[in-house]
């Protein structure tokens, strides 16, 4: 029987989670480009390659949708003569296409301001159209990979895209696929990762194959963010080359898990739940993992600033104010002197003294 297509029924949880993140990402992303007093990129793109109608059957509403009701809720930025702001959303069923402009239309949406470009259009063809755009030192571009399956972000969009200056991306990915046929040709040909042998993993072991292809020597960002819908894992992979992306980033994925920042699930299998705290003030193994290495990392001055700081947070996948209880402790123990307690990216320009005090 062929499969429903995904704008023809509700939205199940896990598409939920998904549209949820990346609704959450581009509200962090649009004011670092929209809202500050001296603009840098003149033009502000946004692509929704695999865009779809607009709304689910019970007309919730779809990534371009959610695109664009971030965009209503600026008005001012919009009106910014000093830069430009345009959404690109294909789909390759243009009666989607043709769904998705009337919604727009319907919602008001299409007097917000903002360029558009809506589009029919297979994915191959549309990405070729937009490179220019994407690897243009004047654009500021976020780029949405909503695929079906595994196939569209290969190894040559993937590359494509993390040589872009000033471009963030999230792909959507059936990871559960190389759990149940990684070992199979016809998966191999794609993502040659084999077949990870916990279904929990999956997407994590996605994300690692994908970081592999990221050129040696490149400060690349790369984070997954796992999703379970039945006994499946799918997931989303984020990369931006600034940390100020994955930062922001982070704070999204930690809103959505606050176990441990990356899945819909206890994807640790420590029986501990966001909803429902421990009975017993259980903590998940990654935070106190995380606060034990940074105290440590201090005490033998392998992290002896605050710029140190705020990179182990970051490519722990742990945001900068889960550094602060260690530091708060430190300070009180007399450990360390810091005014601060939270590191912050300006760090990476400038960091405020930071000192680990002589041992008696
Ligand atoms: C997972 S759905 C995207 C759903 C969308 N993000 C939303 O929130 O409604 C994938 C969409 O990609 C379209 N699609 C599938 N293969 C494509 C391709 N090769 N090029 C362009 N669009 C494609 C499908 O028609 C479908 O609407």
């Amino acid at each position: 029987m062929p499969r429903q297509d995904i704008n023809e029924k509700p939205f199940d949880e896990g598409t939920l989670t998904k549209l949820e993140i990346f609704q959450l990402y581009v509200r962090e992303w649009l004011p670092v480009f929209l809202a500050r007093e001296k603009i840098v990129w003149p033009q502000v793109h946004l692509f929704d390659f695999f865009c779809g109608s607009g709304t689910d059957s019970k007309g919730i509403a779809g990534s371009p949708l959610r695109i664009l009701e971030e965009l209503a809720k600026q008005p001012a930025w919009l009106a910014r003569r000093d830069v430009s702001t345009t959404v690109h959303f294909f789909d390759e069923k243009s009666e989607k296409i043709d769904d998705l402009k009337a919604g727009i239309e319907q919602r008001g949406f299409n007097v917000l301001g903002a360029n558009f470009t809506i589009e029919a259009g297979e994915f191959s063809k549309t990405f070729e159209k937009a490179k220019s755009l994407l690897c243009s030192g004047s654009t500021a571009c976020l780029v949405f990979l909503d695929q079906y399956g595994i196939k569209d972000v290969s190894e040559d969009v993937f590359k494509f895209l993390v040589g872009c200056p000033c471009t963030d991306f999230l792909f959507f990915i059936s990871s559960a696929i190389f759990s149940r046929l990684g070992d199979q040709p016809c998966i191999r040909k794609y993502l040659d990762l084999g077949k990870p042998e916990d279904s929990y993993e999956a997407h994590r072991a996605v994300a690692d194959h994908f970081r592999r292809w990221i050129p040696a020597g490149t400060d690349y960002y790369l984070a997954p963010f796992s999703i379970k819908k039945g006994a499946n894992v799918y997931g989303l992979v984020f990369g931006s080359g600034h940390p100020l992306g994955m930062e922001k980033f982070l704070r999204v994925a930690w809103k959505k898990d606050q176990l441990n920042g990356e899945a819909n699930f206890d994807i640790n299998r420590e029986g501990l739940s966001a909803q429902q705290p421990s009975l017993f003030n259980e903590r998940p193994t990654k935070v106190t993992a995380f606060e034990a290495d940074l105290r440590n990392g201090i005490i033998a001055r392998r992290l002896c600033t605050e710029a140190d700081i705020y990179r182990f947070c970051i490519s722990g996948g742990m945001t900068p104010s889960h550094a602060e209880p260690v530091i708060m402790a430190m300070k009180r123990e007399g450990l360390v002197e810091c005014t601060w307690s939270v590191p912050q990216i300006k760090s990476l320009k400038d960091s405020r003294p930071f000192s680990v005090s002589p041992k008696d």
